[in-house]
């Protein structure tokens, strides 16, 4: 069974997707991370965020992997044998990220890497595409949604227990410019997909949002 997960930053999608997958013995894979691990690639080489020649010339020299922590349930983030999955999270790669996902032939490799690892049974996958373009057959589609406020707060929160430090405003204004380019791009847009179940997490734990998903699993596995 694939399921997929959209919508834009802080709205919750990982932190649920993880914990379904933990409940439901499903793979998680965090697509969203493998975007940043090519962010961090371009900044380990001295290469420029923008700079897509040389981006998708490091492309053929990049391994990007995902492991479950069999402890703690955890997506692990490798580039070429590293585990990147705190470095990743930083404000600069927040940052160089939105540019370097929009190159084609890096979603090109990275899509096929996931639906790769998706063959290895049932997984839960989030990202932006994942619906409408990763899987427009999978078999239950979820957008999460959540007022902007809030999606900030739990990021600042998320981005202070990892000891990365950032401000409320700084948080907000990141969330807020990748949710516009990243629904106005004209390669796999941030958009729900028509089939897809719109959960807006607002005013719901993360508890509740897993068992929701979990529940509709049940009812079609
Ligand atoms: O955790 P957060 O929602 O802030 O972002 P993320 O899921 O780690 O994704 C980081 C960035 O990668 C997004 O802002 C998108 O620009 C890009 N991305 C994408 O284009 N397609 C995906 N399937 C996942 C992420």
């Amino acid at each position: 069974m694939i399921v997929a997960i959209d919508g834009p930053a802080g709205s919750g999608k990982s932190t649920t997707a993880k914990l379904v997958g933990i409940k439901m013995g499903f793979l998680y894979i965090d697509t969203g991370a493998m975007y940043r691990a090519m962010a961090l690639k371009t900044k380990l080489n001295g290469v420029n965020f923008s700079d897509k020649e040389n981006i998708i010339r490091l492309l053929s020299d990049t391994v990007i992997e995902q492991v479950v922590d069999k402890n703690t349930g955890d997506t692990k983030t490798f580039l070429d044998g590293q585990d990147v999955s705190s470095v990743i999270r930083t404000p600069e790669i927040s940052l160089g990220v939105t540019a370097v996902c929009e190159i084609g032939e890096v979603r090109s490799k990275l899509v096929e890497l996931q639906r790769e690892m998706s063959k290895k049974g049932n997984v839960i996958l989030d990202g932006r595409d994942i619906g409408t373009v990763v899987f427009p057959d999978a078999d239950l589609k979820f957008f999460m949604i959540a007022d902007i406020n809030i999606r900030a707060e739990r990021r600042l929160k998320e981005l202070e227990e990892k000891g990365i430090e950032a401000s409320f405003s700084q948080v907000k204004e990141d969330i807020e410019r990748r949710d516009h380019r990243d629904s106005s791009r004209s390669n796999s847009p941030l958009k729900p997909a028509l089939d897809s179940i719109f959960i807006d997490t607002s005013k719901m734990s993360i508890e509740q949002q897993a068992d929701f998903i979990t529940e509709l699993i049940k009812k079609k596995l």
